[in-house]
């Protein structure tokens, strides 16, 4: 099977976990886009979406489902979104396409977030991955500094702006062993918005395309 072929079977298995009625959060990149167009194929039993990005919300648009506004709506039972790598755990790296912070914003408001992937993004620890990291842009250079601080190579995502209109710092080089404790240290820097860090709020399901099929995994709440 090919990776979009995996992609194409955990956005089919997703749809399983929709809530009839009601409006579904929706994440960003290739993925998510497997994603929202199998969620046009039902379209009538959802409310409508609420999107992680610009790009999300176009294409939703495109297939005729509705774009809510998330201050628009008080109850958001799924999430359903890709990641950049995640654990066992399901923590994961996100922001791959720089929709981080909404990312963040519409899986906080989620009741549960079903992460789909396929087989190659799930790691025994974070951080091949560069961790992305949005920053208003006055504070580009100071950011930068407290990040190297931290033991990371920061780079600037080049021409790259985000829908909130801030900056994409890429950190490579990263040892992630306490991947919460350290998603609340960066967030703590004075200039950052958020970062790809999503620990302190995992996944709850992950469906991880493999070529023995869907597999679930679930995190067991405390
Ligand atoms: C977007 O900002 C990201 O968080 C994506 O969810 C993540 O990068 C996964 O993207 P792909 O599905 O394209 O690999």
């Amino acid at each position: 099977m090919t990776q979009d072929e995996l992609k194409q079977a955990v956005a089919r298995e997703a749809v399983l976990h929709i809530v009839e009625g009601a409006v579904i959060g929706v994440g960003s990149g290739t993925t998510a886009n497997f994603f929202i167009d199998e969620l046009a194929k039902v379209k009538a039993r959802i409310a409508g979406a609420v999107a992680s990005s610009e790009a999300s919300a176009k294409r939703l648009a495109g297939h005729g489902i509705q774009v809510f506004d998330l201050n628009d709506v008080s109850d958001l039972p799924v999430y359903v979104d890709g990641a950049d790598e995640i654990t066992e755990q399901l923590a994961m790296i996100k922001g791959g396409g720089g929709a981080l912070t909404r990312e963040k914003i519409v899986a906080a408001a989620a009741g549960k977030f079903v992460c789909i992937a396929d087989a190659s993004k799930l790691v025994a620890s974070l951080g091949r991955f560069p961790l992305p990291v949005e920053v208003i842009p006055m504070a580009r250079g100071y950011v930068a500094r407290q990040l190297e601080q931290l033991g990371g190579q920061p780079r600037e995502r080049a021409g790259f702006v985000t829908d909130n209109g801030n900056l994409i710092i890429d950190v490579s080089g990263l040892s992630i062993p306490d991947p919460a404790g350290l998603e609340e240290r960066i967030n703590n820097v004075v200039g950052v918005v958020t970062n790809g860090l999503f620990a302190r709020r995992p996944a709850d399901v992950l469906l991880l395309g493999t070529a023995q099929g869907v597999r679930a995994l679930s995190r067991s709440r405390a």
